[in-house]
């Protein structure tokens, strides 16, 4: 049985319309999202293969490979789920209990501030990759990280939060070259109570993460 496995929207293909086409989350779903799934698994099995013959020579390209599908599927499992026709807004009128709202005041200074600032990390990537509110469970505190790929510039523990996928596939059938444009309509499709509870979540899971022993 496979590892990982694809899960299935939350909404059909049309209902981020008009800030997503169905035509790309149909493709970004089914063929992008499944191809990270399937990798994931086969480069699962042929690590198995190197144990098995305790063959290591392509050890660096198998982790990378691992790195990268495994953290392609994660986030664009969340991504999913980030997202609503019903969504935009902002947390403080969407979560129920106003402590995502709080917490994203707290380490950005206010909501305008921590926009701008996921919106700039998220619209000017460098190649391919995102833009990430994520939980660092060290300090408490929300950061925004920009991500490489889907693995790298990453602080280890964090907890990504609310993703937003700036890789070409995500947006370039319809906004085309337009990148600035795309995040910023992504805002409208927001869905809070999915970042408010993965919020909750986090804080109440942080003590699994220690730096001491
Ligand atoms: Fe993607």
């Amino acid at each position: 049985m496979a590892t990982y496995t694809l899960p299935d929207l939350p909404y059909d293909y049309a209902s981020l319309e008009p800030v997503i086409s169905g035509e790309i989350i149909e493709l970004h779903h089914d063929k992008h999202h499944a191809a990270y799934v399937k990798g994931a698994n086969d480069t699962l099995d042929r690590l198995a293969e190197a144990r098995d013959k305790d063959a290591w020579d392509s050890i660096n390209g198998l982790e990378k490979n691992l790195a990268f599908h495994l953290s392609g599927h994660i986030l664009h499992s969340i991504y999913w789920r980030n997202m609503t026709g019903d969504g935009g807004g902002e947390p403080l009128e969407k979560d129920g209990t106003g402590e995502l709202a709080d917490a994203i005041a707290e380490s950005f200074g206010s909501f305008a501030k921590f926009k701008a600032q996921l919106s700039k990390a998220s619209a000017t990537t460098q190649g391919s990759g995102w833009g990430v509110l994520a939980f660092e469970p060290v300090s408490g505190r929300l950061v925004v990280e920009q991500v490489y790929d889907h693995q790298g510039n990453v602080g280890q523990g964090s907890v990504p939060l609310l993703v937003f996928d700036a890789w070409e596939h995500a947006f370039y059938l319809q906004y085309r070259n337009q990148k600035v444009d795309f995040v910023e309509a992504m805002w409208r499709v927001v869905n809070w109570q999915d970042v408010a509870a993965r919020y909750t979540s986090a804080r109440n899971n942080a003590a699994a993460l220690t730096l001491a022993p």
